[in-house]
């Protein structure tokens, strides 16, 4: 059976996609990857992987999360399932989500109304008693602004797990989007293999917890 990685936060707009994308991506240079778009409405992991050609070469492959629920064969040989989930789920999806997880990972940004939605999505998890998860502060505004250290220490000092490594925020996340790609692959933007370094090592981190 793959190792699955699910990314999930009750609160939309937070990074899911983005994560999913690149940590798919991360993985599937090592090992057969799947990432399962489990966002029917949107399907904007599947829009961005279907945007893009340039992969071919990867162990790595995307699916509509039903249709993996109806051939569970699709990922025969994978070692790594990514799945990208909508925002919004109940407490008892989270919960169900955690249980059939390797590793849960929830992205936050740093800003008030998120970290609103970080409380809502860590009660259930609490509540029963599931560990297999760890926060991913991600967008993190540049210095002078402590805004993502901040977050990373009253999560610590609360007992959160939180992935060391965070996110910066950069314009070229956004024109990896728009392009279809990863942002590694994004031309002429010295801040893409900034933010491309910053996947790579919540690549090695996420590597670290599911091994
Ligand atoms: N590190 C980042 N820097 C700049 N913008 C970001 C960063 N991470 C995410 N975003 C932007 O935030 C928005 C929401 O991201 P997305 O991954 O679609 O969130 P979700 O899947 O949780 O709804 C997108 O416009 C995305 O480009
Ligand atoms: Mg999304």
């Amino acid at each position: 059976m793959p190792s699955i990685v699910t990314i999930a936060a009750k609160k939309g707009g937070v990074g899911k996609t983005t994560t999913a994308l690149h940590l798919a991506q991360y993985l599937g240079r090592h090992s057969p990857t799947m990432l399962l778009d489990a966002d029917e409405e949107l399907r904007s992991a599947m829009d961005w992987y279907e945007g893009q050609d340039g992969y071919q070469g990867w162990t790595f492959a995307a699916h509509p999360y039903q249709a993996f629920l109806q051939n569970e064969h699709l990922a025969d040989g994978m070692t790594f399932l990514v799945l990208d989930t909508k925002g919004g789920e109940d407490r008892e999806a989270l919960v169900q989500l955690a249980q059939q997880s390797q590793l849960l990972v929830i992205p936050c940004k740093p800003e008030g109304v998120s970290s609103k939605g970080l409380v809502r999505t860590l009660q259930p998890l609490i509540e029963h008693a599931v560990s297999n998860y760890r926060v991913l502060i991600t967008d993190v505004p540049s210095a002078p602004s402590m805004d993502g250290l901040n977050l990373k220490y009253a999560l610590k000092e609360q007992g959160v797990p939180v992935f060391e490594t965070m996110i910066r925020r950069a314009a070229a996340v956004g024109k990896a989007a728009d392009e279809g790609v990863a942002v590694r692959d994004v031309k002429g933007d010295r801040y893409a293999k900034l933010i491309n370094m910053d996947y790579e090592l919540l690549g090695q981190e996420v590597l670290s917890h599911v091994q």
